[in-house]
């Protein structure tokens, strides 16, 4: 069988990725050149220093991919490229790049969704991982359930209708101190804590008429900050590791009692976590156990694929080329691209 190549971009946020894929689901190269450490000094993403740091990376990364993956631009089949939900100067370095290649090697230009990139990763890191399912996609901007009944046919269920879930996890993690993206900061320091020394609120309850596989952290995440300012003033010392953990576990018990309850009622038995926050430890731990003892698979990507890069963005290219979605020269980049 010939290998069919896709060559990926992903510049949607403080990332940029090139990658190439074979066949889909065999990484050949995925480089990632991340902007953490740019933006950490602001604690957070600066969008205008993101645009110019993706122009000065974008090519030295895919001539990086190509060279790791022994090919050549002549032997790619076909170019995709992130072009939204982001922001729009970084997404327009990678749309404008990944047009110009189309058009000078006169080859087939793939617009992908960035969720549903995330969501793809788990076909690089599952070879046996088949739709359908339902998937929770947990990151900085996202918290969305969806089932994805066949490779090109993705349901939206429910989604966060204030917060993401990655960014109460960073807002609070900067009252903490810690570093962007406070995430995985929050994960490490709940491991010496007691997620039952706080009972922060979960937001289970929807009101009347409202989509149940809807979510909300911004109260959560305002009753941490609350607890947080209110024991500054008082000069009272809190122990960080138990807000942390305490906190997580207000948003794993959530996300993990939403994504069963609507893997029950689409009827899948498949369970696929994607997206930054699906890199964290409880969440993972939580959601093995709860989905084991209720007979669903689960499948998550490694930590690598969890959160952004351009080989998950190339195989959910390659299933769109299977199914000649192509992008003309109009592409343009979107930020609030919908599913
Ligand atoms: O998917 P991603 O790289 O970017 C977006 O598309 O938003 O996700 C980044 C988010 C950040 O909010 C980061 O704090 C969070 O994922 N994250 C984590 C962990 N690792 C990354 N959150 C909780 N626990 C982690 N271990
Ligand atoms: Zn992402």
């Amino acid at each position: 069988m010939t290998q069919s190549l896709t060559l990926a971009l992903e510049t949607s946020c403080d990332e940029t990725s090139a990658a190439v894929v074979a066949n889909g689901r065999t990484i050949l190269a995925n480089i990632i050149s991340s902007q953490v450490p740019t933006h950490q000094k602001f604690g957070g993403v600066v969008p205008e220093i993101a645009s110019r740091k993706h122009i000065e990376n974008v090519i030295p990364v895919i001539e990086q991919a190509l060279s790791e993956a022994g090919t050549t631009l002549a032997d790619i089949d076909a170019i995709g490229v992130t072009y939204g939900p982001g922001l729009v100067g970084a997404l327009l370095v990678g749309v404008a790049t990944a047009k110009t290649l189309a058009f000078a090697l006169n080859k087939p230009l793939i617009g992908v969704n960035h969720l549903e990139g995330h969501i793809f990763a788990n076909f690089l890191a599952h070879k046996e991982l088949q739709p359908p399912f339902v998937a929770l996609v947990v990151s900085g901007g996202h918290t969305s359930l969806i089932h994805l009944k066949d490779y090109n046919e993705l349901v939206l269920l429910g989604q966060t209708r204030d917060d993401a879930a990655g960014e109460a996890f960073d807002k609070i993690a900067r009252v903490m101190n810690f570093p962007y993206p406070g995430g995985p900061h929050i994960d490490n320091a709940a491991k010496q804590g007691n997620p039952q020394a706080i009972a922060f609120p979960r937001a289970f309850a929807v009101q009347e008429g409202e989509n149940k596989f809807a979510f909300s952290f911004s109260g959560l995440k305002s009753a941490v900050l609350n607890y947080l300012n209110s024991a500054k003033q008082r000069e009272e010392t809190v122990s960080i590791p138990d807000v942390a953990a305490s906190f997580q576990a207000a948003v794993v018990d959530v996300l993990v009692m939403k994504t069963i309850m609507a893997a029950e009622q689409v009827g899948v038995d498949q369970i696929v976590l994607a997206g930054g926050v699906a890199a964290n430890s409880s969440l993972q731990t939580e959601m093995t156990a709860r989905t084991t003892e209720r007979g669903f698979k689960l499948f998550y990507p490694p930590a690598v694929l969890c959160t952004d890069n351009a080989a998950m963005i190339a195989c959910r290219a390659y299933y769109q080329y299977l199914a000649k979605d192509f992008a003309d020269l109009h592409l343009n980049a979107v930020p609030s691209l919908k599913l």
